[in-house]
């Protein structure tokens, strides 16, 4: 498909040009976001069901957390930790008022907060468990996605995203997603940890097996070994509850946030943990010059508000159901399956769903797929019912014409 007019295919251009071949964008050129729509530069509205990847859960341009970005960055923006700053403090405690937590260590992009977990969780397990140096394992699951560092990478199943970029990081063992009964034989005395996301988003958004994060979450204590959930894109409301994990009354050893806690306005990550593992951090052993900072600080303080008060949990648990219910009831032979929770849905198709992302796109739907089958539905939280009757309508006229 080309995008509709010469200017946006100029655009297009000098992205291609002069950019790394690293991603494959829909031919959509954005120019403006307000809420659940994106216009782009000629004006065409969508409705954007991908919310960069579940970092806008607020919605684009969220009046209240674009007053705290403006303000905060004409006081100042970046201190490092070189020294303390006015609102950091004040973003911790709300962070671990909000998630239940004692302490958190706040950092800048998903991966950075995962590859901080890891650290943790081998540190804990040289400290606390008594694994002989150097010989820690953490046990990961297929289809996972933790990021794209060359340690995460080597955690990752996926050979797309390993090849030719060993060597890898040691200390990773794998086991089926779903799997618990695989779970339990691959844990060894040497294991420190499990890492899993409750919900795989970019595996294709697989809900594991009923029971199987209450059953390894059990193992866990069972063998002594840390639970670290990955909620980088389930966590804050998207699948319906604050956390994923919160579903299975299940509270992590180890939580890992990002994306939605930036608001959509900046990259902001943290690991959050009890008060007796983060201590076993000393100064110099881990940091991030970005890592927060005030301005991030002050977006993220409003970021949280904004789920909170605004309730984002219960309006995708709502939307969702909607959602959900409406994509069933469009019958047809080429959709194999329509799975998620809250507003995490992934539709698997029997053809490339590129195709109906394509034709989604057409009809004003921004939607991508995850993997090569599977499309994503994932609007910001704050879609009301208009727009999901808009969503359902193009959906069914999109399938048709496929
Ligand atoms: C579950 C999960 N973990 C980690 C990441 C990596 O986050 P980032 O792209 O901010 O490094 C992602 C990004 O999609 C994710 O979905």
């Amino acid at each position: 498909m080309q995008a509709n007019s010469k200017a946006a295919r100029a655009l297009i251009e000098l992205d291609r040009t002069y950019g790394a071949d690293n991603y494959k964008p829909l031919d959509l050129v954005v120019e403006r976001g307000e809420g659940v729509w994106l216009y782009d530069v000629d004006g065409k509205r969508y409705l954007d069901c991908i919310s960069a990847y579940s970092a806008v859960n607020q919605g684009h341009c969220h009046p209240r957390i674009q007053a705290a970005l403006v303000e905060q960055a004409g006081k100042v923006p970046l201190t490092s930790r070189a020294m303390y700053n006015d609102r950091l403090g004040r973003f911790l405690k709300k962070l671990t008022a909000v998630t239940g937590y004692d302490r958190a260590l706040p950092m800048n992009t998903g991966a950075e907060a995962i590859e901080t977990a890891i650290k943790l969780v081998r540190r804990w397990g040289y400290e606390v468990k008594g694994i002989p140096d150097n010989a820690a394992e953490i046990i990961v699951f297929s289809d996972n996605f933790h990021g794209r560092t060359t340690t995460i990478i080597s955690a990752s199943t996926d050979a797309g995203y390993r090849r030719h970029f060993g060597p890898f990081m040691p200390g990773f063992a794998f086991v089926n997603y779903g799997d618990a009964d695989g779970l339990e034989r691959a844990i060894t005395p040497n294991t420190c940890a499990i890492l899993v996301e409750p919900i795989q988003g970019e595996g294709g958004v697989n809900v594991p097996p009923e029971g199987f994060l209450k059953r390894a979450w059990a193992l866990c204590r069972e063998h002594d070994v840390l639970f670290a959930a990955d909620e980088i894109q389930t966590g804050f409301g998207r699948t319906g509850d604050l956390f994923a994990c919160d579903f299975d009354n299940i509270k992590p050893d180890v939580l890992v946030v990002g994306k939605a806690l930036g608001g959509g306005y900046y990259p902001i990550s943290a690991a959050l943990a009890s008060d007796a593992l983060m201590s076993l951090f000393k100064p110099g052993d881990h940091g991030s010059t970005f890592g927060g900072n005030p301005l991030a600080s002050a977006v993220g303080e409003a970021a949280l508000d904004v789920i909170v008060e605004e309730k984002l949990a219960a309006r995708a648990r709502y939307a969702g159901a909607k959602v959900m219910q409406g994509l069933r009831a469009v019958q047809s032979p080429l959709v194999k399956e329509i799975r998620g929770r809250g507003l995490l849905i992934g539709i698997e198709l029997t053809i490339p769903a590129r195709k109906l992302s394509y034709a989604l796109l057409e009809r004003g739907v921004a939607a991508k797929d995850t993997h090569e089958r599977v499309l994503r539905i994932a609007p910001p939280l704050v879609i009301e019912d208009d727009a999901i009757d808009f969503l359902l309508a193009q959906y069914r006229q999109a399938v048709e014409a496929l």
